[in-house]
């Protein structure tokens, strides 16, 4: 098979999202948003989100197949998010692939969700240079990657110890009276603050932290000190500064997580750099990265920002690289891992 035509389901959190590659070119990425169901909460409502994927699914399928202007029986195989992520919206994504699979009577793959936000930027920029280090920065997890295969061998470097960077932004947003999703709406506040109003911590990069936890990363220390500040200032009758606050918050993550992505892209010795996630679409993370990635002589990939929030098309991506490698489908009887660990790419 040359070009592999691939359709990805993804229902881990609160997109139901149906890409379609062939490939490596992108034909169809269709997202439906459960978002504002889970606004009035402040943050996903796992059942809701199970019932709004189980509404979307099949309109959204449908769509897609119609951008595509493919027809599902062409189809060479389905791709499906198998975890991590909210384990009754990976069911319901999870048994709709496999019906669709067993009615096609194609291969089914049960793919990671995490190597789904890597994975994703081959649709935009071809080939990707192995080995490379890839930061993974989403509302769940936030890892730096030692990607040796795409396909089949992906090493944890280091990790959050606590909060998520999305989660950061979320929190920060909530203590400002932002609305969930708290990244964009900050990214937004920051355009016109000042990242050097307020010396936010950097977290875990002491020098005795750095001992432990080179690769590591903490946000949970810095959204208390955020908040502190913020109650601080209405204790003293002031009025809150709110670009300065985003752009001084938003300084504090972007200038760790660059900071540490290129010190383990040194000691890996890769010459690539690749970020990912929902997080990797903020635009601060975008233009400060490449500013250090160039200045250490890095190449840096950065998918579209339409591509690192959730989406089928990661999905998909997976999958295609998976078939090209000659990796076997995962069968129908798989199930659902919300703890899917980063190094299995194929269930
Ligand atoms: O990858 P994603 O869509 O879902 C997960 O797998 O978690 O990431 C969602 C996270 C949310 O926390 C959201 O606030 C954050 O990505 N996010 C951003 C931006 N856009 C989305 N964070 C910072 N800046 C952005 N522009
Ligand atoms: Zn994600």
């Amino acid at each position: 098979m040359s070009e592999p035509l691939v359709l990805g389901l993804e229902s881990s959190c609160d997109e139901t999202g149906v890409g379609i590659v062939r490939g490596r070119t992108l034909l169809a990425n269709e997202v439906a948003s459960s978002v504002d169901l889970h606004v009035r909460f402040g943050g996903v409502v796992p059942e809701v989100a199970s019932r709004a994927h189980l509404s979307a699914l099949i309109p959204t399928i449908e769509r897609a197949a119609e951008k595509a202007d493919i027809d599902l029986a062409d189809l060479d195989a389905v791709a499906v998010t198998a975890g991590p992520g909210l384990m009754g919206a990976l069911v319901v994504g999870l048994a709709s692939a496999k019906a669709l699979a067993a009615y096609l009577g194609k291969p089914l793959y049960g793919v990671n969700h995490l190597v789904g936000h890597v994975a994703v930027d081959l649709l935009d920029h071809g080939e990707l240079p192995m080995p490379s280090l890839a930061l993974l920065v989403s509302g769940g997890h936030t890892s730096l990657l030692h990607v040796e295969d795409i396909a089949t061998r992906i090493t944890e470097v280091g990790s959050t110890i606590d909060d998520a960077a999305g989660e950061a932004y979320d929190k920060v947003a909530r203590v400002l009276g932002l609305p969930y999703p708290g990244g964009p709406v900050i990214d937004k506040a920051a355009q016109d603050g000042d990242p050097t109003a307020i010396r936010f911590p950097r977290g875990l990069t002491a020098r005795h932290d750095l001992e432990k936890h080179r690769f590591d990363f903490s946000f949970s220390g810095l959204k208390t000190s955020v908040a502190r500040w913020v109650e601080q200032r209405r204790l003293d009758g002031g009025e809150i500064p709110l670009a300065d606050v985003a752009a001084s918050f938003q300084e504090a993550v972007c200038d760790v997580l660059t900071a540490k992505t290129i010190d383990a892209a040194q000691h890996l010795g890769v010459n690539s750099i690749l970020i990912g996630g929902g997080v990797a679409a903020n635009s601060r993370l975008r233009g400060l990265l490449e500013e250090r990635a160039a200045a250490a002589g890095f190449e840096l990939r950065r998918p579209r920002p339409a591509l690192c929030t959730d989406n089928g098309a990661m999905i998909a991506a997976v999958a295609s690289e998976a078939i090209r490698a000659g990796v076997r489908p995962s069968g129908l009887g798989i199930s659902a891992d919300s703890g899917m660990p980063v190094g299995t790419v194929v269930a």
